[in-house]
């Protein structure tokens, strides 16, 4: 008995220092020890040779022997990676993976992408700016100085931290900032988000988007503008639609327009959404004044230039027929979900 249990331990000490690095070496291993020849089995052998009064207490240390081997092995097993063959995990690359869900984009940043798609044909480039803005750029160096009357016309957010910094009212700040760096001829747009100080409802939100459009260039006139925006307007909603332009005012453009389609969804009969009207409006537009381009150090009596601003939500809602703009900022899947394009 004493020489079994001896033995016994002398195997566990020359098991537990094996060591397998290929298969064949986990096969031997296994051989050696646990196959129909092997050591566990001549051992369980001795039993014969056990006094009987001994053969209990040594068949239940047999028995432990056995399972500490075939413990071992699965750890050997396990460790090594039997599949491979080479030390990696085992892994079966040929599984589907888990599928993860697939994502869209967001109504207002698909129309973005077809504006600044259809602008880029014409040889426009985007230029983008802080939302965060000064005084200056925002609103003096487009012909608004302090106290003008026409600041009204945007209700500004100010920060209450510095007096001369305020959320952009619109991405016109980015365009100062463009022709301030004094590369000629400028052809940009400027997409972004801008904020206003208005009360949320159905037409209106405190904040939204816009796409701007600035052009600067020598004997740049109103007909390079309507031809612009003209083309635009046939790559954004369809060969049948109309335009018609209407004399407005902005500070930073002389003489300036408002632009009109013929509203999508009545084709210009008269509905709710174009208020019976049969247009609706856009965009405004101008040429630059030329206070504007001499405040960002550009001699006016070379270049000219228009610029264009319009809502993308306004543009969005025309697509899409969505009548409340509220829904665009909401976040509600429902609603996101209907616009399909994968990201
Ligand atoms: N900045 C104007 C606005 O936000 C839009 C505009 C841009 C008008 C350029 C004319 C020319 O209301």
């Amino acid at each position: 008995m004493d020489q079994l249990l001896a033995q016994i331990a002398k195997y566990k000490s020359e098991i537990e220092s094996e060591t397998v690095t290929s298969k064949e070496e986990l096969e031997s291993f296994r051989i050696k020890y646990l196959g129909t020849k092997g050591l566990v089995k001549t051992i369980m052998g001795e039993m014969k040779t056990v006094a009987a009064d001994k053969k209990k207490e040594a068949g239940q240390l047999l028995n432990e022997f056995k399972i500490f081997t075939e413990g071992f092995f699965d750890n050997l097993k396990n460790g090594f990676g039997e599949e491979s063959g080479n030390g990696a995990p085992s892994i079966d690359t040929s599984l589907p993976g888990d599928p993860l869900p697939l994502g869209g984009r967001h109504p207002i940043s698909i129309v973005q992408n077809k504006i600044i798609s259809i602008f880029n044909r014409l040889g426009f480039s985007v230029a983008e700016g802080p939302e965060i803005e000064d005084d200056w750029h925002n609103f003096t160096a487009l012909n608004l100085p302090e106290n003008h009357p026409a600041r009204d016309m945007q209700d500004t957010f100010y920060i209450s931290q510095n007096p001369d910094w305020l959320l952009r009212t619109h991405t016109s700040s980015v365009q100062i900032r463009e022709m301030k760096k004094g590369q000629l001829p400028l052809r940009i747009i400027c997409p972004g988000r801008v904020y206003r100080n208005e009360t949320i409802s159905a037409r209106a939100h405190c904040f939204f988007n816009q796409v701007e459009g600035l052009y600067i260039a020598e004997n740049v006139s109103f007909a390079d503008l309507k031809q612009t925006l003209y083309f635009f307007v046939k790559q954004m909603f369809g060969e049948k639609v109309k335009i018609r332009f209407r004399p407005s005012y902005f500070p930073f453009t002389e003489p300036s327009a408002e632009m009109d389609i013929s509203c999508l969804i009545c084709g210009g009969t008269g509905c709710n959404v174009c208020k019976k009207t049969g247009w609706v409006e856009i965009l405004g537009c101008g040429m630059v004044h030329p206070k504007v381009l001499e405040n960002c150090g550009i001699d006016s009596n070379k270049y000219t230039g228009f610029a264009f601003g319009m809502g993308i939500e306004r543009i969005t809602m025309l697509s899409y027929q969505v009548k409340d703009l509220r829904l665009f900022s909401e976040n509600d899947l429902r609603f996101l979900k209907q616009f399909t394009q994968a990201v």
